[in-house]
This record gives C-alpha cells, sequence and structure tokens, in this order.
C-alpha cells in the first residue's frame, strides 16, 4: 500500500495527517493555537508563523509515528500552498520540501479550498463530483462550481468579511471571547432568533455574492447602540446576549442556505459539498438537512473533525499524484486566491 504524508499551516492550525492510496486516515495530528490567538480576539500572522515553526516537526513525527510507517514507507508529500497566511504557508511549504530534497519524494502542492470540499468527499466516501462545492471558513465564503475534484470555477464570494470572521467579531462584541462561532453557538441556545431584526444582505441578489460587514455592524449597534447616541441598556445581560447572538446566528445561516440554494440551481447540479470551519455550526448543518429535503438535492457537510482545518483532507493530494501533477521544489505560496 502506498502512503501520503500531508501537511497544513495555512493559518493557525498545524496539521500533518498519513493517508493511504484507498484514501483511509491512518493518522490526523491537529495542534491548534487558538490559546495563542484568543488574548487579540483573532489570527495574529507573524504568532501564527512562529507558533508553526515550532510545531511542524513534532506534528509531522507524530503523525508518522500513529500511522505506525517511518518517512520511507510515503510515496509523496503533500501541502497546502495556497490560499492562507503567507507566513504560515511558507513554514508548511518549507517543511515540505526540505523532506523532500532529503527523502526524493516528489512534492504536491494543494490547494487549500478543493481540500476543504474534498472533505466531503473523503466523508462519503463516494465521488461527490460533479457538485457545487460551499467553504464557509474564518478566511472564506466562497460558492464553486466543482465539476471534478481538480476543477473549480468561482460561482460567488463576501465581498467584505468572511462568516467565520463574523461569528468571530460579533462575539468579541458580545464579549464571548475567540473563536467566536462555537460561543455563539452555545449561547444562542438559550435565545430567541426572532428577537431582534437583522438584515439578510443580498439574499434576493442574483449575484451569488455575500456581505456580512453590514450585520455585523448591525450586531453593534443593536447590542451597544448608534454611536453619538446613549448606550443601549442590557449589555452584559445573559438574556440580552442570548437573544442577538441567536438572531445573529439565524441571519447567517438564513443568507448562506438560500446561496447555496441558488448555487444549485444556477448550476442545475444535485449535490452540495460544504467545509471550512463554520460547517460544524449546528443550526447550519441542520438547515442544509432540511434544504436537502425540501429541493431533493444531495448535501454532504465535512465531518466535524474535518470542517476546520486538518491535513487529512490533503487526501486531495492523491488526485494530484494520480493525475501525475507533481510541484517543483522551485514552488512558491500563493497567498491569494487562485481563481479560475
Ligand atoms: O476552516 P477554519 O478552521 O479556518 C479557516 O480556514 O478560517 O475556520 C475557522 C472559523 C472561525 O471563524 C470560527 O469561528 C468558525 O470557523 N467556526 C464556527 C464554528 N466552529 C468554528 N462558526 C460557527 N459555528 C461553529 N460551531
Ligand atoms: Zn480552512
Amino acid at each position: 500500500m502506498q502512503h501520503l504524508l500531508a501537511i497544513e499551516t495555512s493559518c493557525d492550525e498545524t496539521a500533518a495527517a498519513v493517508i493511504d492510496r484507498d484514501r483511509r486516515v491512518l493518522s490526523s495530528v491537529v495542534s491548534t493555537q487558538t490559546a495563542l490567538h484568543e488574548h487579540y480576539g483573532g489570527v495574529v500572522p507573524e504568532i501564527a508563523s512562529r507558533a508553526h515553526l515550532e510545531r511542524i516537526l513534532p506534528v509531522i513525527d507524530e503523525a508518522i509515528k500513529q500511522a505506525g510507517l517511518t518517512l520511507q514507507d510515503m510515496s509523496a508529500i503533500a501541502v497546502a500552498t495556497h490560499p492562507g497566511l503567507s507566513g504560515s504557508l511558507l513554514i508548511g511549504l518549507t517543511a515540505a520540501k526540505t523532506l523532500c530534497l532529503a527523502t526524493g519524494l516528489p512534492l504536491i502542492a494543494v490547494d487549500h479550498i478543493l481540500a476543504h470540499i474534498y472533505a466531503c468527499q473523503m466523508a462519503s466516501g463516494r465521488d461527490v463530483y460533479p457538485c457545487v462545492g460551499f467553504v464557509v471558513s474564518g478566511g472564506h465564503t466562497h460558492l464553486f462550481d466543482c465539476p471534478s475534484p481538480l476543477e473549480h470555477k468561482l460561482l460567488g464570494c463576501t465581498i467584505d468579511d468572511a462568516a467565520g470572521e463574523a461569528f468571530d467579531k460579533v462575539a468579541q462584541i458580545l464579549g464571548l471571547g475567540y473563536p467566536g462561532g462555537p460561543l455563539i453557538q452555545k449561547v444562542a441556545t438559550q435565545g430567541n432568533t426572532k428577537a431582534c431584526a437583522f438584515p439578510r444582505i443580498f439574499i434576493r441578489d442574483e449575484r451569488l455574492d455575500f456581505s456580512f460587514s453590514g450585520l455585523k455592524t448591525a450586531v453593534l449597534y443593536e447590542y451597544q447602540g448608534i454611536p453619538g447616541q446613549p448606550p443601549k441598556a442590557g449589555q452584559g445581560d445573559p438574556q440580552r446576549i442570548a437573544d442577538v447572538a441567536a438572531s445573529f446566528q439565524a441571519a447567517v445561516v438564513d443568507i448562506l442556505v438560500a446561496k447555496a440554494d441558488a448555487a444549485l440551481k444556477k448550476t442545475g447540479y444535485r449535490r452540495l459539498c460544504v467545509g471550512g470551519g463554520v460547517a460544524a455550526n449546528g443550526p447550519f448543518r441542520e438547515a442544509l438537512t432540511q434544504l436537502a429535503a425540501r429541493r431533493k438535492v444531495d448535501v454532504i457537510v465535512a465531518p466535524m473533525e474535518y470542517c476546520t482545518d486538518n491535513a487529512a483532507m490533503g487526501a486531495i493530494g492523491w488526485e494530484l499524484f494520480e493525475a501525475e501533477r507533481f510541484a517543483s521544489l522551485d514552488t512558491d505560496i500563493t497567498p491569494g486566491l487562485v481563481r479560475r
């Protein structure tokens, strides 16, 4: 059996995994940096790079050890080279290149976004393409036309904040901490989704784009008050926080599901694959299940452990391996989204 070592350092998780050619995950190690960034309410790129540098070799060692293998048992090394934070991506790529140089193994450059969508293929154990791919994370809210694992065409994306970023910023406004998504989801269980009438920006717009910045400002004004006017009462009150959180979360879920539905209609595809950190959100997952039933389409959401950043989804590297699309050792990172 052949084995792939996959490395992922695009944002604030240092991750490595070993996947066999049948796409079975033999190990998946993720070292999260949440504790380092929570004080700042978001990822600090310089801190992320330094932490990757300290952790990358132990994480790779651990992944190979947990798989019960050695570096000599690998057939190739795959690494996320785009998109992501420059400094973070560079650490993973440099580690991968160094190992390739030392062992003579081929290097494979993985698209982190395509990997998030491929996580759905890994989870379902069947061929999910062609599909609408939907990546909803701290850095992306992007809809793609995905005819095959290695092809994608952008259908629409956020014009300002990503959905996960909105969760993180709203959590800060409400004094909940970081990362915001899971904290908002938790307090929202005690809140009323109809307590605040937040805008669903672009929801009826034909374009498949998103905007969450106005929603974030609406939450700010609703909770703290409009600048220049007296501050709102009830700040710090747990029920008020729960109501604002629940109303905000409901607005985000409505927007995400409406646009996913519109993308299915536009492409004519009968399958939607959803990945990225926000796909871990319970009410979003429920709403997607309802969409599947209502529209009689196949909706595959990445399992919880493969929603947030991980290296197991680097299994997409096998698709590149089989297509003989290897990367040269002078391959560089591409921090921005590679548009097609
Ligand atoms: O995919 P990911 O791990 O990293 C990026 O590539 O951005 O996503 C992280 C984002 C954060 O913004 C976090 O708040 C959000 O995913 N997130 C959630 C939940 N869990 C993580 N958002 C909503 N509900 C959740 N349960
Ligand atoms: Zn990601």
